[in-house]
């Protein structure tokens, strides 16, 4: 069954060939995002995977936007999880591999009460899965539950989702 979201994402996705580097086929879902029934179709989809959750956490960048959306809609608290060096100390970092080196995520190591938390972890891609995996990481060594992850769009073929915990990851389009 093909959802309204899906529907849209399939339709308004921008696909270009060999960007940032050559061999990468890049999907910028800034298009869907920027449609008012895009959007909203997106964040409801998105936040019917954890209804119970209570914080909804989103990964730097296009997460941002998505996580704040479905915060929104569930009433809950929104947490951005950030690339290295934006957050003042204390923090918890996790390092994840790119296709040339490292980078890493970081969250707030005091300030915002994690322990115990059900968290729905957000993206907009998920390609080899490793940013996901960081964040997820982040909210474990935290205290907190990853009580589910989703995203907007599944690359199946880079098996991401092999590298995931053991929540449920849910993705509005796999391709
Ligand atoms: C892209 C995308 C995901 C990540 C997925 O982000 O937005 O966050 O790659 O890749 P992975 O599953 O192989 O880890 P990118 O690192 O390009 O940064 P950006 O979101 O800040 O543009
Ligand atoms: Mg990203």
């Amino acid at each position: 069954r093909t959802t309204k979201a899906a529907e849209l994402v399939e339709r308004l996705t921008r696909w270009r060939d060999d960007f940032p580097t050559p061999g990468v086929r890049f999907a910028d879902l800034t298009p869907v995002f920027a449609d008012p029934e895009g959007f909203r179709a997106v964040i409801d989809c998105l936040a019917a995977c954890a209804p119970d959750a209570d914080l909804v956490a989103g990964v730097d960048a296009r997460g941002f936007l998505l996580g704040a959306g479905v915060a929104a809609t569930l009433g809950t608290g929104v947490l951005a999880v950030r690339k290295a060096g934006k957050l003042p100390p204390p923090v918890l970092t996790r390092e994840y591999s790119l296709e040339y080196g490292t980078a890493a995520l970081e969250i707030p190591g005091d300030g915002v009460d994690l322990a115990g938390r059900r968290v729905l972890l957000l993206d907009d891609v998920l390609a080899t899965g490793g940013t996901l995996a960081a964040a997820a990481e982040l909210f474990r060594a935290a205290g907190a539950e990853v009580v589910s992850a989703a995203v907007v769009l599944e690359l199946s073929f880079l098996e991401g989702r092999s590298r995931q915990g053991d929540y449920p990851l849910t993705s509005v389009v796999r391709i």
